[in-house]
């Protein structure tokens, strides 16, 4: 299955090599802001839905279909594997994970157990099911860096001050570093389950790290995200780094190992290839909210993307962050068809 997708502009652009016309793909592509995929959920809860190979395929599919983008990305969540491995999390609807007993001591960190295959199942069910369905299609697999998965074990929710968080890191370097290196355990093991299905790349989301300064982020968090990447590195798969705000990061997040960084809106794709060096590709970089914006305010921004692309070793198109639940798919496939457009030789 793998030689069917090696060619695709997708991992070539993650690979730096020549393409006809620039790939594109959406974070948060698969559902949301799809009806189709509304209905499909009417009646599931999202993390029994990520436990559903039909239902799963079917989702991962639906933006393939509609907008015709360059890669279809696994549906599941970041927090898959920690239910997988026994933690009390649901996702609440307009909200996102929260945890029923956020982690405090070593005996919560000690409860953490590392991930089986034999623990999703149905996660390397999907991936195999899907791999068949896209033909020349790549599957775009993904995991949560050990950062924003600690954010949410430590916080219980969301945050906005990151403030549990940043104290056990601080005060608790220990507990710190223990609950990180259980967590790339967690990940490297989800991220492993997926490859050997047939993922053709992996993204790792550490979308709220711009919430650090580099000093903290290069003490703290990057040997964590590091180990992962290095644990991937003998499956050959383009690696792709990405996280929010982090335009202090950008260099200290390519250190970690990755083939491809994912850039945010705030900093311009030349501006981040500079930061990061030569030897990266680059995923990026509308921003989201300017798919609300009209159709001669988008083709503004793809070409000066586009152009700013350039810059890098290989540029993957994509938005700056998510999809917004509000999104107009319409608006969504009309950017895919100017992307390519614009970009072709
Ligand atoms: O990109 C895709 O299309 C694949 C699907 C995907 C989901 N979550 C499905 C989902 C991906 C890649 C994720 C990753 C994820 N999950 C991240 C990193 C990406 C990012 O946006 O930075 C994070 C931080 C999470 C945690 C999480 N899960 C949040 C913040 C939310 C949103 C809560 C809300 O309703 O606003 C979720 C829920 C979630 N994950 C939904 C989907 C489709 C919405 C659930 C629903 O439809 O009811």
């Amino acid at each position: 299955m793998v030689a069917m997708t090696t060619n695709s502009t997708f991992l070539r652009a993650c690979r730096g090599e020549s393409v006809p016309r620039t790939p594109v793909w959406f974070m948060r592509q698969a559902g949301r802001s799809l009806p189709e995929y509304r209905a499909l959920r009417a009646d599931v809860q999202m993390l029994e839905a990520c436990r559903r190979p039909d239902l799963v395929t079917e989702i991962t599919l639906q933006p393939v279909r509609r907008h015709k983008v360059d890669a279809a990305v696994l549906f599941s969540d970041i927090v898959v594997p920690l239910r997988a491995v026994g933690v009390d999390v649901e996702i609440k609807p307009g909200v996102g994970p929260v945890i029923a007993e956020p982690i405090r001591d070593k005996a919560d960190v000690e409860r953490l157990r590392a991930l089986e295959p034999d623990d999703v199942p149905y996660v390397a069910e999907a991936v195999r099911q899907l791999v068949g369905e896209l033909g020349e299609t790549p599957l775009i697999g993904f995991g949560g860096a050990p950062f924003t998965l600690a954010s949410y074990l430590v916080e219980g929710g969301p945050s906005k001050s990151y403030a549990k968080t940043k104290a056990m890191m601080h005060a608790q370097p220990r507990l710190w570093h223990a609950l990180c290196e259980r967590l790339a355990t967690i990940t490297l093991g989800f991220l492993r389950v997926q490859v050997a299905a047939g993922a053709s790349a992996i993204q790792l989301f550490d979308s709220w790290a711009g919430s650090l300064s580099d000093v903290d982020y290069r003490t703290h968090v990057q040997p964590h995200s590091a180990r992962v990447f290095a644990g991937l590195a003998d499956l050959s798969v383009p690696r792709i780094h990405f996280g929010v705000g982090t335009g202090e990061l950008l260099r200290s997040m390519a250190e970690a190992g990755p083939d491809v960084v994912g850039v945010d809106w705030r900093v311009p794709l030349d501006v981040a290839s500079s930061r990061i060096g030569p030897d990266f590709a680059v995923q990026g970089n509308l921003d989201p909210a300017l798919l609300f914006a009209g159709e001669d305010v988008i083709e503004e921004q793809v070409r000066r993307i586009l152009a700013e692309g350039k810059a890098a070793k290989g540029h993957v198109f994509n938005l700056g962050h998510g999809v917004p639940p509000d999104a107009d798919p319409g608006v969504l496939t009309a950017l895919v068809e100017t992307v390519h457009r614009l970009s072709a030789a």
